[in-house]
């Protein structure tokens, strides 16, 4: 990832004391990211493109619905185990959420683990700054240092983030499962290294279960997950200028047995050509998107495991597993890894 020259790689700021890390993705890597992306046989754009500050927003509000399961169980498990989880702590923790939202959850474990700092980290910055700020206010005795970051890509943290202090990674809701296998494998290495000797994880699993239970979680009844998937259009019109009509798509979510994976799709409902530029540069890259009618824009993969699949996965990456908490269906797990 390029870094934004406008944008300071640190800037020691701001108000009352947080401390922010800026290197938020430039728009000039995300116009050449969705001209790859569509001008692929399957369509695709990443998902990461979801979560501006409207998408955040819409993801706070998944997580609330009756069909989605997954936040309510972690939320139980993290309340029934956070003692446990700090018991197998050392006293100076610094705390890293990989890809924090609105640092909900982070308040279950703050109190039970008093890490001496917390860094959230997301692309969305201007939800990042207001999460983390009214996390200050909350939990006044907190160290808060803020990066702006897409952490799906390795990440170079400042050399004042590099203390002798022992890094729990905190990754929950079972964010994991948007990348591939492949790509978790990758990003869970990247993670061991920025944990070094002495690291721990603690990371958010969906189970494989029943494709009704799965397929109902990404359709619910009143339509948050469809919004939330036109909103990658609405995120990209912004940032490019560009011209889709969302109106002319329609959201679909089904689940593969056979790759243990919800695919999310943005369906055409009609032959239309969408014309990508940056609206910013007048000599840029550029192309026309040709969509069929009943093509589709591939906009996320959300990979379901089983415990043994996910422990040979944790292995391969370098880590092993201290604990793994469940509920009684044995929908999602919480899997707490130490570095070996
Ligand atoms: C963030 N991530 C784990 C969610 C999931 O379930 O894959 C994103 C999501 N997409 C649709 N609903 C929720």
């Amino acid at each position: 990832m390029k870094l934004n020259p406008q944008q300071k790689s640190i800037t020691n700021s701001t108000r009352r004391g947080l401390r922010f890390f800026d290197n938020q993705p430039v728009a000039q890597d995300i116009l050449t990211e969705v001209i790859a992306g569509l001008s692929r046989p399957q369509k695709v754009l990443p998902a990461k493109y979801f979560y501006d500050e409207q998408g955040s927003k819409l993801f706070e509000a998944i997580t609330k619905l009756p069909e989605y399961y997954p936040t309510r169980i972690e939320i139980n498990l993290l309340r029934q185990h956070r003692e446990a989880i700090a018991k197998l702590l050392k006293e100076d923790v610094w705390l890293l959420e990989y890809g924090s939202g609105a640092s909900l959850k982070i308040r279950l474990l703050l109190q039970a683990i008093k890490p001496n700092c917390y860094v959230p980290m997301d692309i969305s910055k201007d939800f990042l700054l207001a999460s983390a700020e009214s996390l200050m206010e909350d939990y006044p005795w907190l160290n808060v240092y803020a990066a702006c970051v897409d952490y799906s890509q390795p990440i170079r943290l400042p050399a004042d983030m590099i203390t002798s202090a022992q890094k729990l990674g905190f990754f929950p809701g079972s964010s994991i499962g948007n990348f591939s296998p492949q790509e978790a494998q990758v990003f869970l290495q990247g993670v061991r290294n920025t944990l070094g000797k002495d690291g721990a994880m603690l990371i958010g699993i969906d189970l494989q279960k029943d494709k009704q239970v799965l397929e109902a979680a990404y359709n619910d009844c009143q339509n948050v997950t469809a919004a939330f998937n036109f909103n990658i259009l609405h995120h990209i019109n912004r940032v490019l200028g560009t011209q889709f009509n969302v109106d002319y798509f329609e959201h679909k979510a089904i689940y593969s047995e056979e790759k243990s994976r919800i695919e999310m799709h943005l369906v055409s409902t009609m032959d239309q050509i969408v014309r990508i530029s940056d609206s910013n540069t007048a000599d840029g890259e550029s192309k026309n998107i040709t969509f069929k009618t009943g093509e589709s824009i591939h906009t996320e993969n959300s990979y379901k495991y089983s415990k043994k699949g996910f422990t040979d996965l944790v292995e391969g990456a370098g880590f092993e597993v201290r604990e793994c908490w469940s509920d009684d269906k044995d929908y999602f797990a919480m899997f707490y890894l130490h570095c070996c």
